[in-house]
């Protein structure tokens, strides 16, 4: 079938103008730009749904060495690193045991960050802010951050992934 015998009425009932050089170029670039769209909303809407729910069920965790427990102390500077991709802090807690959070706040994504002379965790965004538990004593977000699952195997601290969110 040639472009020509393709020429159909339009939604306004008007005849669409006969196929030429230009309405092609015009497809392939609305063709283009589709794609572009769609490219950039993957792109865009993936990691935002990763951070929103990092907890998935069956995702499979990776174990990894963050620290030694000779480089923590209580309340102290801690150890910052990423775990798959999101970036994380452990800490020593005042009674000696050891956790670690994801940094991404609760609130609005942004990442907070551990001030020991405060003993908080700190999101710069709102004033959000965390103890060193994890829990929200100031700011909007609306529950606290993340936490991951550790193994202290002798001196080794090793994150196995991300705790289940409890609610
Ligand atoms: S994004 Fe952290 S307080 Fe708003």
């Amino acid at each position: 079938m040639s472009e020509v015998s393709m020429n159909k009425a339009t939604t306004t009932g008007a005849p669409e103008p006969e196929s030429t050089g230009e309405i092609t170029r015009r497809r392939f670039l609305g063709f283009l730009f589709g794609l572009a769209t769609a490219l950039g909303l993957g792109a865009f809407v993936a990691p935002l749904a990763r951070f929103s729910y990092p907890v998935l069920k069956g995702e499979v965790f990776e174990r990894m060495l963050v620290a030694n427990t000779t480089d923590l102390e209580p309340l102290g500077e801690g150890v910052k690193f990423e775990y798959m991709d999101v970036p994380c802090h452990l800490i020593q807690e005042e009674d000696g045991s050891y956790a670690a959070f994801s940094m991404i706040c609760t609130h609005l994504g942004c990442i907070s960050r551990w001030e020991p002379e405060r003993a908080v965790f700190h999101c710069p965004c709102h004033a959000g802010e965390f103890d060193p538990l994890g829990n929200v004593v100031a700011g909007p977000p609306p529950r606290p951050l993340d936490k991951l699952t550790l193994a202290v195997e002798g001196e080794n601290i090793y994150v196995e992934g991300f705790a289940q969110q409890e609610g």
